[in-house]
């Protein structure tokens, strides 16, 4: 039988764990964002107020609910902290081997009965779930940047997750007025085993020279219209996420057609992840992104 959430755990407080904290919190549940860093903390939470703020301006929300929602966040740097969660949502950095240190310190203070799900991108959830202590109570819910804005959110059983686990899950994600699309557990699930390797070929299509950042960007936008460009998708994205994605799907998938871009990797080697670190395919620190290439 499906488990009634009322308390959420969301830990990582990047650009996804602000997204989820604001969402569950405007969908009613109490929340508990957690996050190593205090600085990260600090600047989720003004983050969360300047799109709730956003949210009211496009006459979404009213300043109401903006207040009701923030009232129902708490930060804290401890995973104790979310001990008595109901359904805590894993959306650290894309490394398995910290999602799984995560898991094992969390699951040695949360409550028994409680559902642990993952916002992985690309990693199997049933090994990330071998790693917890309740493999049948694990999930992957997996919801799209930008959050507030995004409708979709894939819904990933992995080999063990009972029906209570998923039943619940899917009233979770239909109470925070989004729509579920349903992924087998394979590397990288629906979205991003399409998306990234579309993204990794717009960055071969810059490394060989074909055209440079604005004409792949301005080919896609214009000649596909797709609402983004590739290469300011994948600025948007975080480099090092999609590196990630693709090392998921090479390995995971043995198949060259997946290898990651070189640039790709020397991007990330170089430190420049996109938009975050104001710069990637695109530089963002001055008044309007100028390309890198
Ligand atoms: N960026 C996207 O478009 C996107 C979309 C869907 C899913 N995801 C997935 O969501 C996850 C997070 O991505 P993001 O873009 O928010 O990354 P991010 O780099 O913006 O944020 C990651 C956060 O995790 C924190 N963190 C690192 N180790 C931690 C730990 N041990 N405990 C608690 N917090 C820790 C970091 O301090 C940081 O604040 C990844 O698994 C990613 O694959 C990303």
């Amino acid at each position: 039988m499906a488990a009634v959430i009322k308390k959420v755990g969301v830990i990582g407080s990047g650009q996804m764990g602000n997204g989820i904290a604001h969402v569950a919190a405007l969908g009613g549940f109490e929340v508990v964002l957690n996050d190593v860093s205090a600085d990260r903390l600090k600047s989720a939470m003004a983050t969360i107020n300047g799109n709730l703020s956003r949210q009211i301006s496009k006459k979404l929300i009213s300043e109401d609910a903006r207040k009701k929602a923030l009232a129902l966040i708490t930060a804290t740097e401890k995973l104790e902290g979310l001990a008595d969660c109901d359904l805590v949502i894993e959306t650290a950095v894309e490394k398995e081997e910290v999602k799984r240190k995560i898991f094992r310190d969390l699951c040695s203070t949360l409550k028994p009965e409680a559902i642990v799900a993952s916002n992985t991108s690309s990693i199997s959830i049933t090994r990330l779930a071998a790693s917890t202590d309740r493999p049948e109570r694990f999930i992957g819910i997996h919801f799209m940047n930008p959050v507030p804005v995004m409708e979709l959110v894939e819904l990933i059983r992995g080999i063990a997750t009972d029906d209570a686990t998923f039943e619940t899950s899917k009233a979770f994600v239909t109470k925070l007025g989004k729509q579920i699309a349903v992924s087998e557990d394979f590397p990288a699930f629906i979205v991003n085993r399409i998306l990234l390797p579309m993204i990794n070929e717009a960055i071969y299509t810059l490394y060989e020279g074909v055209g440079n950042v604005e004409a792949i960007d301005a080919a896609m936008k214009l000649g596909a219209h797709h609402p983004m460009g590739p290469l300011e998708l994948a600025d948007f994205i975080g480099l090092d996420t999609c590196l990630s994605i693709m090392q998921v799907l090479h390995e995971g998938l043995a198949d060259s057609k997946y290898r990651p871009c070189p640039l790709l990797v020397k991007y990330v080697e170089a430190g420049w992840l996109g938009r975050k670190t104001q710069r990637g395919f695109y530089d963002y620190r001055g008044d309007k992104p100028i390309p890198t290439r």
